[in-house]
């Protein structure tokens, strides 16, 4: 299931980010890639160990820390620290898988990637192409959001960057394991939180919703891993 959740960031900081950006060192993207995806990528990125990354990477785990649907659809076990890349004169991201799993520099500890994030800073006003494309059995998705909105897709996905082929595209990208390994039974909590807090908000005080909510949890806690 593809998620989006908007507005992580703000405006405002979204052009610190941008600023903070600019002005520090791009290394060559493949950095971070498998043998496989190596062949395909070619774009910048921020070192792991940047100050700036590093910085930056935690002004978003707070933000997503307060982000309701971000929690919800997520699960969120583990985080990787976010990283942050650019594609600008024709980059591209050529189809590849994301590695299973990662290994988090700074800690030395393993995480399944259960699900990849990408996190726009550009606006899509600011360059053409550059959309990500992410396939599922129900075929291609193109997604290419406002800047400070995020997409959250399973990581068992086969996916790509189509060239820029004007201005830049700035995003963070980055991986997590959920409680819930399955995308099927992340889906179905999700779609059952949102459904139980509408009657909520609908059907203030309704005997149901307490039953609901035994559901869901009862449901989270046959398939959470923590
Ligand atoms: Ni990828």
């Amino acid at each position: 299931m593809l998620v989006q959740i908007p507005d992580v960031l703000t405006q405002e900081e979204v052009s610190h980010f941008r600023k903070e950006l600019d002005s520090t060192n791009w290394v060559d993207g493949r950095v971070t890639a498998g043998y496989q995806s190596a062949r395909v990528k070619e774009n910048m990125q921020l070192p792991e160990t940047s100050p700036v990354a590093i910085a930056l990477g935690r002004r978003i785990i707070q933000a997503l820390e307060q982000n309701p649907l971000f929690i919800s659809a997520a699960l969120p076990a583990k985080i990787f620290p976010p990283l942050f890349n650019r594609y600008d004169g024709g980059h591209s991201f050529g189809n590849h898988v994301d590695n299973s799993i990662r290994r988090i520099p700074a800690t030395g500890e393993s995480i399944r990637t259960d699900l990849s994030v990408t996190l726009f800073l550009s606006s899509p006003e600011e360059y053409d192409g550059g959309e990500l494309i992410i396939e599922d059995t129900y075929g291609g998705h193109s997604v290419k959001l406002p800047a400070g909105h995020m997409v959250l897709y399973p990581s068992t996905s086969l996916h790509r960057v189509l060239p820029v082929t004007r201005g830049s595209r700035v995003s963070s990208f980055f991986w997590l394991q959920s409680m819930v390994r399955h995308d099927a039974h992340r889906s179905l909590l999700l779609n059952l939180d949102v459904a139980v807090q509408k009657i909520g908000r609908d059907l203030e005080g309704h005997s149901s919703i307490v039953e609901l909510t035994a559901i869901y949890h009862n449901l989270l806690r046959e398939w959470a891993e923590v």
